[in-house]
């Protein structure tokens, strides 16, 4: 009888064993984060349309928030004076009906992707201050009414402010000054009140940036516009920003009454050329070998060194979770990640969560088990 009852009991606990490992097995992204912030990645085309099942089916298992990678942007979406291009940001938007999304839209004033004609009269000179203050309105309302209800937040403006703390001398700036950023969060906020409206920047955790985007976020908040979030796009390197500065910035932001989403991760495993930081699109390095060392695989070490590191930010984002509201990765596998071309052309990089084929990298699991045992 004795012996019987200890195999029953033998069975029983390696039933319940392989259950709960199946159960760890089947964790995701989203399901392990799910109390605690919104998990998310940039589309691209490939996804928008559908036309890589194994990638929608990553999308749909392990991210509940998705933003446009491209295809909202000014170029692509009005690419001439009152002709907008509304199939590709359509489908997007339907996708993330379709799965449940927190649908998150990119990027509605922004100085880089966009159309020459949004600053120049028919004579080629640059307009006046109430003819851009009216095209931008224009563009703000027809896309932000037309996704009413269904996209979630804006990134409304992108990229203003430089690591100095100084404005980045854009046509925006050039033609309206400052202003260009409080009337965008008006017409975004007017033409969609319920939306969430997101200031949205890379390298935005230098300590002069910092303090000109909390100027900007309280200048906006005194006036009763509202803004409801700054986006840190964390295109981040091996080498740093470091853990301190990263959390620095993200108490700072907090503590001027915004939420954070990190809103473009992704960690490049290359080596980075020097003087490079941050994301500003147009900073391109010529191609050379150097820069290129992993195209048949990442080494065993380099790999968990990149781990590691990642390791290192989501342990940060638990750490500060009642703050932040959402990170997304900027693209769903390494094969569509924009890190391959950026800031170098040609080169084969290891920056996201998702391999080649569509499987999840080693990282996904250690992620997984840190929202587990936080
Ligand atoms: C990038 C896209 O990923 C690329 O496909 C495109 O060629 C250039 O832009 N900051 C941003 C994003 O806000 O919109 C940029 O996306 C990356 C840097």
């Amino acid at each position: 009888m004795k012996q019987v009852i200890i195999s029953l009991s033998f069975v029983a606990l390696t039933i319940s064993n392989s259950i709960f490992a199946q159960q760890e097995k089947s964790l995701t992204l989203k399901s392990a984060y799910k109390d605690d912030f919104f998990i998310g990645a940039a589309l691209g085309l490939s996804e928008i349309y559908e036309a890589d099942q194994k990638s929608n089916d990553v999308v749909k298992n392990q991210f509940n928030s998705i933003v446009a990678e491209n295809c909202m942007k000014s170029m692509h979406i009005q690419p001439r004076e009152g002709e907008f291009f509304f199939d590709d940001a359509d489908r997007f938007v339907a996708l993330g009906e379709k799965y449940k999304m927190f649908t998150i839209g990119h990027t509605l004033i922004w100085h880089s992707q966009l159309s020459s004609w949004f600053f120049t009269d028919k004579n080629g000179k640059d307009v006046s201050a109430e003819v851009l203050k009216q095209r931008m309105k224009n563009h703000i309302h027809t896309i932000v009414t037309r996704y009413k209800g269904k996209v979630k937040g804006w990134d409304v403006v992108n990229e203003a402010i430089m690591e100095d703390g100084s404005y980045r001398k854009s046509k925006f700036y050039e033609i309206l000054g400052e202003e260009f950023i409080p009337l965008a969060f008006k017409y975004t906020q007017e033409a969609d009140p319920d939306a969430e409206l997101y200031y949205n920047d890379y390298n935005e955790w230098y300590p002069k940036k910092i303090e000109t985007i909390i100027k900007m976020v309280k200048n906006l908040k005194s006036r009763g516009i509202r803004i409801d979030g700054v986006g840190m796009q964390a295109h981040v390197a091996m080498e740093g920003p470091t853990m301190a500065e990263y959390e620095n910035a993200i108490e700072k932001y907090a503590s001027a009454g915004v939420k954070i989403n990190i809103t473009e991760l992704d960690i490049s495993a290359l080596p980075v050329p020097k003087g490079q930081s941050g994301a500003n699109v147009a900073d391109t390095y010529a191609y050379n070998k150097e820069f290129n060392p992993y195209v048949n695989g990442l080494p065993k070490d380099v790999e968990e060194k990149w781990e590691d590191r990642y390791a290192d930010f989501f342990r940060l984002f638990l750490k500060h979770k009642d703050k932040i509201r959402r990170v997304t990765l900027w693209g769903v596998t390494d094969s569509q990640s924009w890190k391959n071309d950026y800031p170098v052309k040609g080169r084969t990089d290891y920056a996201l969560f998702f391999d080649r084929k569509c499987n999840a990298k080693p990282v996904v699991e250690k992620i997984i088990k840190l929202a587990e045992t936080k």
